[in-house]
């Protein structure tokens, strides 16, 4: 068991959502995992004058509710809960701050991670803040939430003044698509073995297809989502992240800066995109009224805090084109959208037909070698190979190859647990570069502006299907088809 030194975790926005579902949970699984120092502590700080007992009581049921039964247990989780403390925490009172100050005063020693889980505009007043209390030290760390500004000047403007009170060095923004196992495994298949190498290049991999499919609407995120869309939301992050770690080329060693060299190195490489080719290669859409999994859902526009004249994008499809040596003339179609038929989120490689078939009751059969990286609803690597059927008949038929090592019943751990790890440890490998998040908004801002400018509304489609029909058109364009088509 790694040991990691006592720190303080100290949540801005702790009476959120992600605190709540995500963190709290990460924290209880770390703890059972006998990760935790006994001295380590989380204080949440809210609004809310809560007092301990009234936080805990009041996110104690959703925390409970993420962490699958087999793996809770009463006594712990009560164990857990002692180091858990609540402070009332108003963001723009300098008071608030100096008194969280004289609070933590005792552990003054020890790493402190300042976790901003709020609205990015407060990002830069408690950053401010934290340094005119004197709460931000040299070992001090900061993690900032996703999205990162609106733009390339708003995400500016804000990691200039965080980085005037910390050093890049302290700095993790976070995308916690980067701590799902199944990408951890991507990066363990191309760069621990020897035989992916020779295949992962344009003239063996015909296309690439990176689905981030989602069945829930808003969430009662309805404000938040209206003035953000789905391609801050998932494209300038989650898919783009996604998209790095497919393209990039092997990094010198698996230290931070290496690793973010050679992702920054994928965006700069993409095809940028021009109004008419935003025309041509995106395609915007919105959910109206349908049917997800049995059940009539209402439209985007229906949702509670959505303008109902709005022209959010609740889905995304485009075809990206990364212009360097090794993916010279593959096309990456990337989509993302709430409200589809499936939950489902994977990486999908095509690798080209064969040149000559010779299998000729074959025929028909979709025969095409497929590597499959599947992040939700279960996450998992395998690879579609053709094999023959038992019997005296030459006949193939597609069979699929586990390369996820991880035992049936071992626990895949969640994203937030690795990173929130990887933050008390100091490793910033999976955590998001300045240059690199500028060059990602760099790429997608000509795709922002050209529809912001457009008179023309999302396309729209039903909730429960597959995403408007311009994103099939997109694709089918090309000769090829999305993979559940197949
Ligand atoms: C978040 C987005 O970053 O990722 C949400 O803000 C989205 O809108 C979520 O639902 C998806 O994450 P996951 O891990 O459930 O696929």
């Amino acid at each position: 068991m790694i040991s990691v030194n006592p720190f303080d975790l100290v949540i801005f926005g702790g009476t959120g959502d992600l605190a709540a579902r995500k963190l709290i949970p990460a924290m209880y699984h770390r703890y059972c995992a006998g990760q935790l120092p006994e001295q380590a502590r989380i204080i949440a700080l809210g609004r809310k004058d809560l007092g301990r007992e009234g936080y805990l009581e009041a996110i104690s049921g959703k925390s409970r509710a993420l962490i699958t039964e087999q793996y809770f247990d009463e006594e712990r989780w009560r164990e857990f809960a002692a180091c858990i403390d609540y402070r009332k925490l108003d963001a723009w009172s300098d008071e608030d701050f100096n008194d969280l100050a004289a609070y933590l005063q005792d552990t003054q020693q020890r790493i402190r991670i300042f976790y901003l889980s709020t609205s990015p505009d407060l990002f830069t007043g408690i950053c401010q803040r934290l340094a005119r209390s004197q709460l931000a030290q040299p070992d001090s760390r900061v993690v900032l939430e996703k999205p990162l500004g609106r733009d390339l000047k708003s995400a500016d403007e804000i990691n200039a003044c965080v980085e005037s009170v910390f050093s890049e060095q302290q700095i993790y923004r976070i995308d916690h698509y980067l701590g799902k196992e199944a990408v951890q495994n991507l990066m363990a298949l191309r760069f621990g073995n020897s035989i992916f190498e020779p295949l992962w290049s344009h003239g063996k991999i015909r296309d690439v297809q990176i689905t981030l499919a989602e069945e829930i609407g808003v969430e009662g995120r309805g404000e938040f989502y209206d003035s953000t869309g789905t391609l801050r939301d998932m494209l300038q992050n989650h898919l783009m992240q996604l998209l790095c770690i497919v393209a990039m080329e092997p990094p010198i060693s698996m230290d931070a800066d290496n690793v973010r060299d050679e992702k920054l190195k994928v965006i700069r490489s993409l095809q940028p995109f021009t109004p008419e080719n935003v025309i041509t290669n995106a395609v915007r859409g919105q959910y109206h009224a349908g049917v997800v999994d049995g059940v009539p859902v209402p439209g985007y526009l229906q949702e509670p805090g959505i303008d109902p004249d709005s022209r959010t994008e609740t889905f995304i499809a485009l075809k990206a084109r990364i212009d360097n040596w090794r993916w010279s003339g593959v096309p990456f179609y990337l989509r993302t959208g709430k409200r589809m038929h499936d939950y489902v989120s994977e990486v999908v490689i095509n690798f080209y037909s064969l040149p000559h078939a010779i299998y000729p009751e074959t025929e028909g059969v979709d025969s095409t070698n497929r590597l499959y990286i599947r992040l939700q609803p279960q996450e998992a690597v395998e690879l579609h190979l053709m094999a023959k059927q038992a019997g005296d008949r030459s006949v193939l038929k597609p069979v699929k190859l586990d390369l996820d090592l991880t035992g049936q019943n071992e626990r895949h751990l969640d994203a937030y647990e690795r990173l929130l790890m990887d933050v008390v440890r100091g490793n910033q490998t999976l955590f998001v570069r300045r240059d690199e998040l500028n060059a990602a908004w760099e790429w997608v801002e000509p795709i922002m502006n050209t529809w912001e400018a457009l008179a023309k509304a999302p396309e729209a489609y039903a909730a429960g299907t597959s995403g408007p029909a311009a994103a099939r058109d997109l694709i089918t364009r090309d000769g090829r088809t999305w993979i559940e088509d197949h």
